[in-house]
């Protein structure tokens, strides 16, 4: 049985698109029952469009507080039938009473190498470090922001040149073959969170080639 997600969004969907695309291509064992988003004018909901899954906005701003709007949120997931939560650039916490509903199966992309980096415009963080290597990290969500246990993580230079732009346009080409990469493992239960830890049950699979100058472990798998 495929398993039912909802995934979240507040712009562009790019790491939807990626997810929707290794769906459709029989890469994840998953399907999703629906997109929301807290901007009616969230690129991701066209996308999702396209491809013939339901929408719904939830504008954060007609909700009298913050635990209302969180009631609204997983009122929503819950009706859609969704039994794991992706988060593809929602930029909203999730309260607590969500967070409990789902746990252990929320996940989120963030654009650095956590715990480096945390919150908004982690590219524009990490360039005015002056790092010399950034990346991108799916974790599993808890209740402090960007810090549940970590799935997969990738690493790409960051040049003398760089700007928060290019840096960032290299971390997303590798968010969309880890997200989805991800959600594959989700959905196939090959995951299991172990304190701070997330074990990958090893399946065999052949490993994806890499032809750019990145890390990425675990290992991608062919097809990601
Ligand atoms: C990505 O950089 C992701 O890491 C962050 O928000 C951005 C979303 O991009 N959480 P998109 O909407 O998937 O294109």
């Amino acid at each position: 049985m495929s398993l039912p997600l909802a995934v979240l969004v507040s712009g562009s969907g790019s790491n939807l698109q990626a997810i929707i695309d290794r769906i459709e291509a029989g890469r994840i064992d998953a399907r999703i029952k629906v997109v929301l988003s807290d901007k009616a004018d969230a690129h991701g909901l066209v996308r999702a469009a396209k491809h013939g899954i339901p929408t719904r906005v939830l504008p954060f701003g007609e909700y009298p507080d913050r635990a209302a709007f969180d009631a609204a949120l997983l009122a929503a997931v819950r009706e859609s039938g969704a039994r794991a939560v992706i988060l593809a650039g929602f930029m909203r916490l999730l309260g607590k009473g969500f967070i409990a509903a789902y746990r252990d199966r929320i996940l989120n992309i963030h654009p650095a190498l956590l715990p480096s980096f945390p919150g908004l415009r982690a590219q524009e963080q990490a360039i005015g470090y002056g790092v010399a290597v950034s990346g991108a990290t799916v974790h599993f969500v808890d209740e402090k922001m960007d810090n549940g246990p970590i799935v997969i993580q990738a690493a790409v230079p960051a040049l003398p040149d760089d700007d928060a732009k290019s840096l960032g346009a290299r971390i997303l080409a590798l968010e969309h073959r880890i997200y989805p990469q991800a959600v594959a493992w989700l959905a196939a239960g090959r995951l299991a969170i172990d304190g701070r830890k997330t074990r990958l049950a090893p399946s065999g699979a052949p490993l994806a080639h890499m032809d750019s100058p990145c890390l990425v472990n675990p290992p991608l798998e062919e097809g990601f």
